[in-house]
């Protein structure tokens, strides 16, 4: 059997057959070798919105930057390339797209990104940017938690950038975060996906 029906991509340990890939993206003219494997997002090709996210994101400053929900790595290694001085996370609940990451930072051969599972990032660790294509399909409770969690974590002066697509809900979960006491930019808008920037108010 290929696919186990119950694994997610956010599944924590999938069951599914192993299928490793290796694909080479250029993105923001930065170029770099993708890991992929079955049961982790998107199999290692680069997605629409994370396109679109690392495209048209500042570049943040500061020296601990955060790529939650890494999957296969690209916005950590685009991270990375873009600020070889920082110090770049790559976090994930899903071990196998911890072990994906961990092969694509290899294949790229940088030395300036820390993989690892959510529950092992120091917990007084705080961070000056993040960049997420967050998970929309675990859950709108288990979302909130995710970023509440997360995004408490900036830095003073830190920021998030998060990309979703408008029939994900990206207006409501602007509408949230609003809620929750952030700042909410709208940052990018292409083909329906929605760049919003995040700040602590
Ligand atoms: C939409 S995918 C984006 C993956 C990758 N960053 C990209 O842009 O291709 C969201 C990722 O969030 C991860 N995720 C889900 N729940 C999580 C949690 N509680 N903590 C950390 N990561 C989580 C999923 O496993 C998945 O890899």
């Amino acid at each position: 059997m290929a696919m186990s029906t119950s694994d997610h991509y956010f599944s924590s340990q999938p069951t599914s057959e192993h299928d490793e890939t290796t694909h080479r993206i250029i993105v923001r003219k930065l170029e770099m070798l993708l890991a992929g494997d079955r049961g982790v997002f998107n199999k290692g090709e680069l997605d629409w919105g994370t396109r679109v996210l690392i495209e048209n994101a500042a570049v943040p400053s500061g020296g601990v930057l955060l790529d939650l929900g890494c999957g296969s790595g690209a916005i950590a290694v685009a991270l990375a390339k873009l600020r070889p001085d920082a110090e770049v996370w790559a976090v994930d609940v899903n071990e196998r797209a911890i072990a994906v990451t961990r092969r694509t930072v290899e294949l790229n051969a940088l030395t300036n990104v820390k993989v690892a599972l959510a529950h092992d990032v120091p917990a007084d660790l705080r961070f000056d940017g993040i960049w997420s294509n967050p998970p929309i399909r675990i859950g709108k409770d288990a979302l909130h938690e995710l970023l509440g969690h997360w995004l408490n974590r900036l830095a003073d002066g830190g920021s998030a950038v998060l990309v979703v697509h408008k029939n994900l809900g990206s207006d409501s979960l602007a509408q949230w975060l609003v809620s929750q006491s952030f700042a909410v930019v709208r940052v990018s808008s292409k083909q329906g996906y929605r760049v919003l920037r995040v700040t602590r108010t």
